[in-house]
């Protein structure tokens, strides 16, 4: 790629002593004699110093007009700085600019504004600092997805987005009009993707999915990507083993690849390193006495374990409010502008993380009282899923469960049709659900008789019960949720920051 000017995400292997980069003040302080910009270029960021002795009286006069997000090029002398924000600092010796911006909305500190009005906003939140990182990460995420998936031998397809039929309950459909006729957004492309495995041996598919999920929770989008894999002659451990192998495999490029960014997040990435090897895999029948606190993991009580964490949540709400009573005394008592901003900054993160285990304290009783009372047979909750994985160190496969939750396309286990061969992987730190995925029936006669206990209308799978009339073998497979991915990987309240322009219930714009 031939470009004039250099990226920042270059500067390391530059070379000579001056650059041009080109991009928007991401913010900036004024002296009297210098002024600094927090520059971002789209690969990177970097401090570029504008000096009155440098520029002279008249270009620094220009500089001053400069605000935030406004956009220029700047060209000038590369100092390499740890101390500087991305390890290098830019001292100016002339700038262009291109554009200046007037009263840019979101504030420098974006925590400063409702979450509302930032998703209002996301056409231009995406600039800040921590959207920018949440999409470096997402990129390498779908690159390690891709990258597993080609040098395992799959093969990519593209599933229509149109379909005539539900496959994951006919609750969740968006119906619109095809010619006249009704047809549904996919809800999955896996039933294609049986097709073409059928053909390819080994296939994914990697696209858009939507459920009109009338929830307004933090990892339901109507509008989400799911890579959705498909193996033939794969069993359900075999496919456990590619559930694993291709999240283990993400996360580490992840790892590799986006230091900066998860740095930029504040991500505790030890957690990103998991203890157990292979990760845990349990039936749900288990799985149900784990939550209840009636089977225990390496010595670990899911219940005994919730509530240390509340009694833990709660001497800590005691020890920072302790901190902030001291640190305010320190403050009344008269001190240094320096000391007194440095305090400030304490106690306003002290109240954020108090604000933080309050709502902990407020859940866990919920959560254990869901737990304990839980009823087998049933779905689990997210709250369920929170209280179980955490008695594991490491992601969780939850497999063989009730039919009679699941879709009706999952093979049966053997000698048990009141179980089938289903497996969700659940994500740590209460993220919960990250894959759905199983064996897939083969016998053409129980899947039309599941076809018909699910009200799913018979004609439209006529081809895909083909599938089990010609050369039918044993094949599984299972989704990825890209968001949940993200969400997890991150470490995010929401998954609404996990993809450019989320699409959820209550949210169509921009
Ligand atoms: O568990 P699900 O519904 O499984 C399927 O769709 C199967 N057809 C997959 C297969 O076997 N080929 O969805 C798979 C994953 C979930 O584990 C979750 O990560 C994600 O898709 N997902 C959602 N992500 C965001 N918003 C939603 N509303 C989601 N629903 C499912
Ligand atoms: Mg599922």
């Amino acid at each position: 790629m031939d470009v004039q000017h250099t990226y920042i995400r270059n500067f390391s292997s530059h070379t000579a002593d001056t650059v041009t980069v080109k991009g928007w003040v991401s913010n900036i302080r004024f002296s009297k004699t210098n002024i600094f910009i927090d520059f971002r270029d789209g690969s990177g960021f970097c401090q570029v110093v504008m000096s009155q002795d440098v520029l002279g009286e008249e270009r620094f006069e220009e500089a001053k007009k400069l605000t935030r997000e406004s956009s220029l090029a700047v060209s000038g002398t590369l100092i390499a700085d740890e101390r500087q924000l991305g390890g290098y600092e830019i001292q100016a010796n002339s700038f262009c600019v291109y554009h200046i911006a007037v009263d840019f909305p979101i504030k420098a500190n974006e925590t400063e504004h409702g979450v509302r009005f930032l998703e209002d906003n996301r056409h231009i939140w995406l600039r800040s600092r921590r959207q920018w990182a949440i999409m470096r990460v997402r990129n390498q995420v779908i690159m390690g997805i891709h990258a597993y998936f080609q040098d395992n031998g799959f093969v990519q397809m593209d599933s229509p987005l149109f379909t005539g039929n539900a496959a994951e309950g006919s609750t969740t459909l968006f119906e619109t009009d095809f010619f006249g006729e009704p047809a549904y957004l996919a809800q999955t492309g896996q039933l294609y993707g049986e097709a073409m495995a059928m053909a390819q041996g080994l296939i994914y598919t990697f696209g858009p999915t939507f459920r009109a999920e009338k929830s307004n929770t933090p990892r339901h989008l109507a509008e989400f990507w799911m890579i959705e894999p498909e193996m033939a002659f794969f069993d359900n451990d075999m496919n456990m083993s590619v559930i694993e192998g291709m999240v283990r495999s993400v996360v580490s490029r992840v790892l590799e690849k986006c230091e900066t960014e998860l740095k930029m997040l504040d991500r505790d990435t030890s957690k990103l390193q998991f203890a157990a090897e292979p990760f845990p895999r349990i039936k749900y029948v288990d799985a149900v006495k784990i939550l209840r606190g009636e089977l225990e993991i390496n010595g670990k009580n899911a219940i005994a374990l919730q509530e240390e964490d509340l009694a833990h949540a709660k001497a800590l709400i005691e020890q920072h409010t302790a901190e902030i009573a001291e640190r305010e005394a320190t403050i009344k008592g008269g001190v240094k502008k320096g000391i007194r901003k440095f305090n400030e900054q304490k106690i306003a993160a002290l109240q954020a993380e108090i604000k933080e285990l309050e709502e902990q304290v407020r859940n866990i009783p919920n959560w254990i009282e869901s737990a304990k009372n839980f009823v087998d047979g049933e779905d689990f909750g997210g709250s369920d899923e929170t209280v179980l994985t955490r008695v594991f160190d490491a992601p969780v496969m939850v497999h063989d469960w009730p039919a009679k939750i699941k879709a009706f396309y999952m093979k049966e286990v053997d000698g048990n049709p009141d179980y089938v061969k289903g497996v969700d992987l659940l994500a740590p730190e209460g993220f919960g659900e990250v894959v759905g995925g199983s064996e897939r029936e083969t016998d053409i006669d129980v899947l039309v008789k599941k076809i018909e206990e699910h009200k799913l209308p018979q004609d439209v799978f006529e081809w895909y019960l083909d599938l089990r009339r010609f050369g039918s073998v044993p094949h599984s497979g299972f989704g990825l949720g890209l968001e949940r991915l993200v969400r997890w990987i991150c470490n995010l309240n929401h998954m609404r920051e996990t993809i450019p322009f989320a699409r959820r219930y209550g949210r169509l714009n921009p």
